[in-house]
């Protein structure tokens, strides 16, 4: 396989489906759905993918029944801890993405924990966004960067497509080459809006729980088979 994506970002969606297609509670497919998360991790290493972004919390998930919010934080947090020691050893950089102001403390604690763990990794960097919309992502870096205008540091002519891009949490990383969305479901919702500007996209009928190594290895293959022209004939 020649074209292997730099960057891959996935929308992990289709764990609650799952679950109730299977007679079983909504959490039990997040469940399943850290198995797959794991079996992702591997194969983007094991075929020379170097960025991993994966949509794990987003701003609008704080509105589902305290009761699964509370089920995917602890899972977030005894996973990362968990896997904390697997990560390294396979050379894997966790970076957080998104906001840091409403998990509680303790959350807070596992994420910077597991950050600066793993900050030597050097062969995947893996982003989880937590807390993420791009929208907010974009409000946030808006206002830094008005922030600077006013300072004097910046002035309103420099602001451009870099300037921009370096102020985003995603600071420092390439643009996604190609971004999976599972479950079927064909929409962005607020993930990652600028970075995805050239992208390809992929809209697999596979739950979340079921994408695994060989789905991993189907999508880069329909990676491969794309014809990408930035604009250009
Ligand atoms: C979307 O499925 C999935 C989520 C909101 C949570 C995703 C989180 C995980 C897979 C766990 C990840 C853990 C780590 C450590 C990264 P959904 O519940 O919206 O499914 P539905 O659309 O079928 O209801």
């Amino acid at each position: 396989m020649e074209k292997i994506p730099a960057h891959i970002a996935i929308i992990m969606d289709g764990n609650g489906r799952w679950a109730e297609a299977q007679g079983k509670d909504r959490c039990d497919g997040h469940i399943e759905g850290v198995v797959s998360v794991k079996a992702c991790i591997k194969a983007a290493r094991k075929r020379g993918v170097r960025y991993l972004t994966l949509y794990a919390f987003s701003t609008e998930n704080w509105g589902r029944p305290q009761e699964e919010v509370d089920a995917l934080m602890q899972l977030f947090c005894a996973s990362v801890t968990k896997e904390t020691p697997e990560l390294v050893e396979q050379g894997v950089q966790v970076r957080i993405i998104g906001r840091r102001d409403r998990f509680s403390e303790e959350v807070r604690e596992r994420l910077l924990h597991i950050e600066k763990s793993t900050a030597g990794g050097d062969k995947l960097t893996l982003a989880l966004a937590f807390d993420y919309s791009s929208r907010d992502e974009l409000v946030r870096a808006t206002r830094a960067i008005a922030a600077k205008v006013e300072s004097g540091e910046l002035s309103a002519e420099d602001i451009n497509d870099e300037i921009i891009s370096a102020h985003l949490d995603t600071a420092d990383m390439p643009d996604p080459d190609f971004i999976i969305r599972t479950s079927g479901e064909c929409r962005l919702s607020n993930f990652l809006l600028w970075q995805a500007s050239y992208a390809e996209m992929y809209f697999p009928q596979t739950m979340w729980p079921e994408f695994r190594e060989e789905a991993f290895d189907k999508a880069l293959e329909v990676y491969a088979e794309r014809n990408r022209r930035f604009g250009v004939l």
